[in-house]
């Protein structure tokens, strides 16, 4: 059992239980409290003030460089982009990158389990490069399995694009024999850590990841911040996608321009400072905690979970074998969204249908579910009155038409 203290998050002094945390997490009072100050004490821009408060916000964006650094493991503070969330990140990978990289007729492996943030960019990418996207195909648990990885590359195969930890059956992929596998074929492998990196230990060295892309959101911090990483190799080639200030070291009317080394010259325009500093903040709380801690703490609440939804006979679970705190189910006959709205009818948040993972449909046959999705937060009683009150819809729609 981890221990928190619950009032460190405002938000669940409200009569609300929330099983939402792949959407978004809940944020802490410090996390609040650090961005607060920021705009209270010293809200000026970074790089461009020669006066000690704009300073002061530079140094405090660039620790926080240093500390997603050391969070991931990575070689270098260089290696770490400031984007918008994952989403921008993986367009940056691919747009920035891929499109140079990639030659005609080069493959590039997914699943059909990934986020429309790891399909789109490389469907988009397809239309105006003649390259193959192909989906590894997944086991009857929808779970890549090693073996699949093996037989689905071919020596076209340049990239393989895929979560640690997807969002809907939530497989946690082995992500350091994928990349064993993925070097001895000269393969990059791209990392949605959308859903992994708020949950367990991410290690870019250990594990070999050559890009990797999260959002500060979903692991306590603010929207509007993520993290881009890429090894260092690999962002000297990869071109930026935003031009504009700061990324520049000088430009000419003649179209003579210069942009800046890495990482600043992925970062155009006034960067969201007052995030990254909240993102800056979410880390320590979760390193005050440990990543394995709050790894093996949601496994055990998927397990409890798990039996006591099994005792329910209406209850369809489509993801059980994964090892991963994310539980997809459907009440038997009843809409997804009729359910997640009967249970905001008791402050029960879970997110219903198609979780932006649109293709999924063709692996699990079933388009709509609803989905719980742990945090360290959450605890057993929670998870007793969610059972509950699943036991008694019997009355679903009395209450919600
Ligand atoms: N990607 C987020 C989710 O899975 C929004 O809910």
């Amino acid at each position: 059992m981890i221990i928190i203290n619950r009032e460190d998050f405002p938000i669940l002094n409200k009569d609300l239980i929330y099983f939402d945390n792949g959407a978004t997490t809940l944020k802490p009072k410090c996390v609040i409290d650090a961005m607060n100050d920021y705009y209270y004490n010293y809200g000026a821009n970074i790089h461009r003030g020669d006066y000690k408060i704009s300073l002061e916000a530079s140094n405090a964006y660039e620790e926080v460089r240093n500390k997603v650094a050391r969070f991931i493991n990575a070689k270098s503070a260089n290696e770490i982009v400031f984007t918008s969330g994952a989403t921008d990140s993986l367009n940056k990978i691919v747009f920035g990158f891929m499109k140079n990289y990639l030659d005609e007729n080069d493959e590039v492996l997914l699943t059909k389990s990934e986020h429309a943030s790891n399909v789109l960019p490389w469907l988009e990418l397809a239309k105006i490069k003649n390259i193959k996207i192909k989906y590894i195909p997944l086991n009857q648990q929808h779970e890549l399995t090693i073996e699949k990885v093996k037989e689905s590359i071919n020596k076209n195969t340049k990239v393989i694009s895929i979560a640690a930890i997807t969002n809907v059956v939530g497989d946690v992929r082995d992500i350091n024999k994928i990349s064993k596998i993925a070097h001895e074929n000269n393969i990059i492998l791209v990392v949605d850590g959308a859903q992994s990196v708020p949950h367990m230990k991410t290690d870019v060295i250990k594990d070999d990841i050559d890009f990797l892309a999260f959002s500060a959101h979903k692991m306590l911090g603010p929207t509007g911040v993520g993290v881009l990483y890429g090894k260092t190799k690999y962002l000297e080639k990869m071109a930026p996608i935003e031009f504009g200030g700061g990324m520049n070291q000088y430009f000419e009317v003649d179209g003579e321009v210069e942009y800046k080394s890495i990482p600043t010259r992925f970062e155009a325009g006034t960067p969201p400072i007052s995030e990254v500093i909240g993102l800056g903040k979410a880390l320590d709380y979760l390193e005050s905690i440990g990543m394995d801690k709050i790894y093996n703490y949601e496994k055990e609440l998927k397990h409890y979970l798990i039996n006591k939804l099994k005792k329910n006979p209406k209850i369809i679970l489509y993801n059980e074998s994964s090892e991963s705190g994310i539980l997809a189910f459907n009440l038997e006959g009843i809409f997804s969204q009729d359910t997640a709205i009967y249970l905001d009818h008791y402050n029960i948040c879970l997110r219903a249908g198609n979780h932006c993972a649109k293709i999924l449909k063709d692996e699990i046959n079933i388009k709509n579910t609803c989905r719980i999705s742990l945090y360290f937060y959450n605890t057993k009683e929670e998870i007793d009155k969610l059972v509950e009150i699943l036991e008694k819809s019997d009355d679903l729609y009395k209450i919600i038409l």
